[in-house]
């Protein structure tokens, strides 16, 4: 069976929804571990729920950057994973990371990249006049949001939709429909 890890640091819809995907067999993976760099993160109880093993690694427990993730590579490693999905973790990873899992981690970023890199992204499209908005899956290089595409998704923008309306519409009609198809493509 193959082998995820998921990344967090709040609500986990996204994790919700390859928890989801992986009961269903629509995935056909185990989430073997859950890490998370806050220990309020909602998405830990969904782990927890799921029976899923789970970690908490507080960034603020560390000096720096790399050695914050040097000790994520360690507890990732040990976990053993054919993929490692970033799901609204919300830390910027170092080549410490990355070096050791590119061409197996991913991310979900909420616009249609190359348009809107960085935060804020519904904002931005409402504000830059945007018809259309969506979310991508992509590989995670070291730069930020830059990585290889592997799937993306595309709704229309309403002429009333505010930011909350738009990330709402974004997250349920793409982000949890694209995540765990894209994964699946890739460990085919
Ligand atoms: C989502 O909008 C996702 O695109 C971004 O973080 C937000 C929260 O995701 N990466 P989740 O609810 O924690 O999965």
């Amino acid at each position: 069976m193959k082998r995820l890890v998921v990344l967090i640091s709040g609500r986990g819809r996204n994790l919700q929804a390859l928890i989801e995907a992986t009961r269903s067999g629509a995935l056909p993976a185990e989430i073997a571990l859950v890490v998370s760099n806050r220990a309020d993160a909602q998405g830990l109880g969904l782990a927890e729920a799921a029976g899923i093993a789970t970690h908490v690694l507080p960034h603020t427990a560390y000096p720096n950057r790399e050695a914050f993730d040097a000790e994520l590579l360690r507890i990732v490693v040990a976990a053993k994973p054919d993929l490692v999905a970033l799901a609204g973790f919300m830390r910027i990873l170092t080549p410490v990371f990355i070096s050791a899992f590119e061409g197996r981690l991913l991310n979900i970023h909420p616009s249609l990249l190359p348009r809107h890199r960085g935060l804020n992204t519904h904002a931005r499209a409402l504000a830059a006049g945007d018809t259309e908005h969506g979310a991508t899956v992509h590989f995670v290089t070291q730069q930020l949001d830059e990585g290889p595409p592997i799937l993306q998704g595309r709704i229309p923008i309403h002429p009333d939709d505010t930011a909350e309306t738009l990330a709402e519409r974004v997250l349920e009609e793409v982000e949890l429909k694209i995540y765990p198809q894209a994964i699946a493509g890739l460990l085919q």
